[in-house]
């Protein structure tokens, strides 16, 4: 290379490297939640600093432009804003904290502590947006991660980098099934964000459901309901970051985020205070645009590397399993699990309705004769229910169906085999065992019935 192509490449280089320039603006209106300042030219998605006093500034975020307008969003409550206030562009935005020290703490959406632990000592610091992994290249999902419930891992069994939704109404279980999967799973490291929710729950989970025991191997990224929408937006973001930090590290992660419907409703509040028009249930379009965004950040890495194994819980208001964000959710999750008030009601924990919930990548991850048990408990169960109303009133009868009979006789081992307490832990092997187990139980009546005696059965299944 010729001295002056030398002069001129290391030129440029430190032309592109160069700080950006501080550039300041004006705000000049505000109206909801949204800020407008002229002057000052930034792009979407980068922060800037509007200065309240000389002591005091908020940081927000540039979420639309309109002209030579910008709109802001800021991060934190604001007040005393007033007309002419200053805006300062900064040039380090949105950087956030990684690192295995942040094991057991429990960071804000902007990934400071709030836990009282003392200042983080982070490893490294990276952006909020991971990298975009090929799709091409991202390892297949063929291996199951045990998640420590018997439900899931004997009839609904998830793998490795497969992402899961969670759809329940309030007060079903949601949290104390993600807090007992912390606690339970073979996953290395768990990362939990809770976003939007009672800012008393969050605390609850922390104490209760994750314990000391949970919070060993796990980061929380806590951002309340009465967070600005943007930081709610941002620990949903940190969280799958995070995650996605612990996968690149080779590490086999299980990121349960509750809930992606508040993430959703952030997006909304975002959308609409800026303009955009409101479309399916005040949703806009935007919102269905973010949420595939985030949830395919999650899953496995290139070949050879970690797993996302994550679940997003969906709240499905009402019950009604037809929100937009529950459908939006379902059609591009990799399966759902669906909690039922009914059985909630009954005591029934975890109240998983077997027949509701499915595992897309089921089929690929566990051996023909799990399968084949899992659909069989299934399609008793399934069949019971339809004859439940029948059977109640005492119009069935017996011998009508033998499938029928077998759950009658033998509805309190299915039953138990559904049910697990809080400190119960059931690894994927023995999940498979007790299946067997239930399922191989010869009926009572069969037992005095000397032609059913008869009845073949194979891998102590009945056909
Ligand atoms: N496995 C279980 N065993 C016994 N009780 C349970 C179990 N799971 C949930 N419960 C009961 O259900 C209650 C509600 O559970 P949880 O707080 O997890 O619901 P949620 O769906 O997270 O509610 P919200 O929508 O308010 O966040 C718990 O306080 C507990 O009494
Ligand atoms: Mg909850």
């Amino acid at each position: 290379m010729s001295k002056l192509a030398q002069h001129l490449s290391s030129h440029s280089t430190s032309m592109l490297y160069s700080p950006r320039p501080r550039i300041e603006g004006r705000i000049t209106r505000m109206i909801g939640l949204t800020i407008e300042a002229v002057g000052i030219k930034c792009a979407v998605g980068e922060c800037c600093y509007i200065e309240l006093s000389a002591q005091q500034s908020v940081e927000a975020e540039v979420v639309g432009f309109s002209g030579d307008r910008i709109y802001l969003m800021p991060l934190y409550p604001i007040e005393g804003l007033q007309a002419g206030t200053r805006v300062i562009a900064s040039s380090e935005s949105g950087k956030v904290p990684v690192g295995m020290n942040l094991l057991g703490r429990v960071l804000n959406g902007v990934g400071k502590p709030i836990d009282g632990k003392g200042p983080l000592l982070p490893e490294a610091e990276t952006g909020l947006a991971g990298e975009i992994i090929n799709p091409l290249m991202r390892e297949p999902i063929k291996q199951p991660l045990d998640v420590g419930i018997r439900t899931i891992n004997g009839l609904l069994t998830v793998g490795r980098g497969q992402r899961m939704g969670l759809f329940a109404g309030s007060g079903v279980g949601k949290s104390v099934l993600l807090g007992m999967m912390t606690r339970f799973t073979e996953a290395e490291i768990i990362v939990v964000g809770l976003i939007g929710e009672r800012g008393r729950e969050v605390k609850e989970f922390i104490d209760h459901s994750l314990g000391d025991e949970g919070l060993k191997r796990s980061v929380v990224v806590a951002s309340p309901a009465d967070d600005s929408p943007l930081m709610r937006l941002r620990a949903s973001q940190l969280s799958t970051r995070i995650a996605e930090y612990f996968r690149d590290q080779g590490k086999n992660v299980l990121l349960l985020m509750d809930s992606l419907t508040r993430y959703a409703q952030a997006q909304r509040e975002i959308a609409l205070a800026v303009g955009e028009p409101p479309a399916t249930k005040g949703y806009p379009p935007s919102v269905f645009a973010k949420i595939p965004k985030l949830v395919e950040r999650a899953g496995n890495g290139e070949e050879g590397g970690g797993s996302i194994t994550a679940f997003y819980t969906v709240l499905t208001e009402g019950d009604d399993q037809q929100d937009p964000v529950a459908d939006s959710a379902r059609a591009i999750l990799d399966g759902h699990v669906v909690l039922s008030r009914q059985l909630a009601e009954q005591g029934h924990y975890p109240a998983i309705d077997i027949e509701a919930s499915i595992s897309r990548a089921m089929p690929q991850i566990i051996d023909q004769d799990h399968l084949q048990m899992a659909m069989r408990f299934k399609q008793l169960y399934s069949k019971f229910r339809q004859n439940e109303d029948l059977i109640n009133v005492g119009a069935y009868v017996k011998g009508s169906d033998p499938d029928t009979d077998f759950v009658i006789d033998n509805l309190p081992s299915l039953n138990a085999y559904l049910r697990q307490g809080i400190n119960e832990s059931f690894p994927l092997l023995q999940s498979m065992q007790q299946m067997i187990m239930v399922l191989s139980t010869p009926p009572a009546a069969e037992q005095n019935n000397q032609q059913q005696l008869h009845r073949p059965v194979t891998n102590g299944l009945q056909k």
